[in-house]
């Protein structure tokens, strides 16, 4: 989401009415970010990494967006182009600024496909194990990238960081759904991250892509979700218990709270999987019993509804 000038007039606007006053993001002047030939490679090619690769390429940047599962990258594409076709339709992109942002994107289904890459953001499945291979992997291709950043939601950037030789330029760069429309990115900094890297990422994540940012401690959660996800699952917990209806769980948040969404049909959009992924890693850190799973949850995961990916969790979904 690059902010051109109608826009970020709007943005100003609503900005004034909260109670918390934040800049608006930069408006980058097109000329710039051409100058700029930066090349970003993504990996991950699911709900997370195709809305990173979509905002990058709508900003400007080049794109390589590795999706190792080969059956799975048309399906990345195809999330991508009929995100672009919304944006067109709801007048925030021109048809060829639509063309444009589309040929930015180069797919693959190979990891060396990032070689040369200025940055890498990965975004693949929230598996421990998977991520820190993957992060020994990144770090041998790509020596001199400025940084290799993680949009994970639940593993400690500190054990990204130490499975490279440059801890110090590992982070968290921590995107929300959906990534074309939530202006938010926290910054994560390991006790290793350096300053430069820091400094480099939120450049980055302002100046090129146009977001907001906070900063946060590596902590389970970071800021948004520690907070965030014991509210979903008190909710989940109030359906499962009989206290009350899913619609009316939902709509007692939208209407007497005013989110643009419910808990439960948050917690679809989110993934079912992740929920339960997050929750764990808050409940291993803290050992709050508000972040335990609750059974229902599990059962929905083993089941296989997780949510609008699936197309069935608490609620259900047109595939
Ligand atoms: N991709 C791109 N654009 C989308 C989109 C998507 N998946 N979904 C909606 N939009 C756009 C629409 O094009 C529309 O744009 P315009 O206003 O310019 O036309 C705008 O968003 C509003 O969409 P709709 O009118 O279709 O629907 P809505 O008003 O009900 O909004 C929503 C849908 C944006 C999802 C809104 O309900 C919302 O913001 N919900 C809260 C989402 C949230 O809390 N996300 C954070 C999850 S936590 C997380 O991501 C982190 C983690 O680690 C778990």
């Amino acid at each position: 989401m690059c902010i051109r000038p109608s826009e970020a007039e709007g943005r100003a606007s609503f900005e004034t009415r909260g109670a918390t006053r934040r800049p608006a993001p930069t408006v980058i002047a097109r000329e710039a970010l051409a100058s700029r030939a930066m090349r970003v490679g993504v990996v991950g090619g699911g709900l997370m990494g195709s809305g990173i690769a979509e905002v990058c390429a709508r900003c400007g940047v080049d794109v390589t967006l590795v999706e190792l599962d080969p059956d799975r990258v048309e399906r990345a594409n195809a999330a991508i182009e009929r995100s672009l076709d919304r944006a067109v339709r709801s007048g925030k992109l021109d048809a060829e600024e639509r063309t444009a942002a589309a040929e930015r994107i180069a797919y693959a289904s190979e990891l060396e496909a990032v070689e040369g890459a200025d940055v890498a953001i990965e975004a693949i499945i929230e598996s421990e194990d998977a991520k820190r291979e993957l992060f020994r992997e990144l770090d041998a291709i790509l020596p001199e990238a400025e940084f290799l950043a993680s949009n994970t939601s639940s593993v400690p950037i500190m054990k990204l960081g130490a499975e490279t030789r440059h801890p110090q330029r590992v982070l968290g760069l921590h995107f929300f759904n959906p990534v074309p429309v939530l202006p938010l990115v926290e910054v994560v900094r390991s006790i290793m991250t350096s300053e430069d890297t820091l400094r480099r990422a939120h450049d980055f994540a302002e100046n090129t892509l146009g977001k907001t940012t906070i900063d946060s401690q590596d902590r389970a959660g970071f800021v948004v979700n520690a907070l965030l996800i014991p509210y979903l699952l008190s909710a989940i917990r109030m359906y499962e218990s009989g206290f009350a209806s899913k619609e009316d769980i939902d709509d007692g948040m939208v209407k007497g709270c005013a989110h643009p969404m419910g808990p439960l049909a948050l917690a679809d959009l989110i993934g079912l999987d992740t929920l339960l992924a997050v929750s764990a890693s808050l409940y291993e850190e803290f050992r709050d019993p508000a972040s335990v799973a609750p059974p229902l949850l599990n059962r929905m995961v083993e089941a296989g509804l997780l949510g609008r990916k699936s197309g069935r969790g608490f609620y259900e979904y047109a595939k």
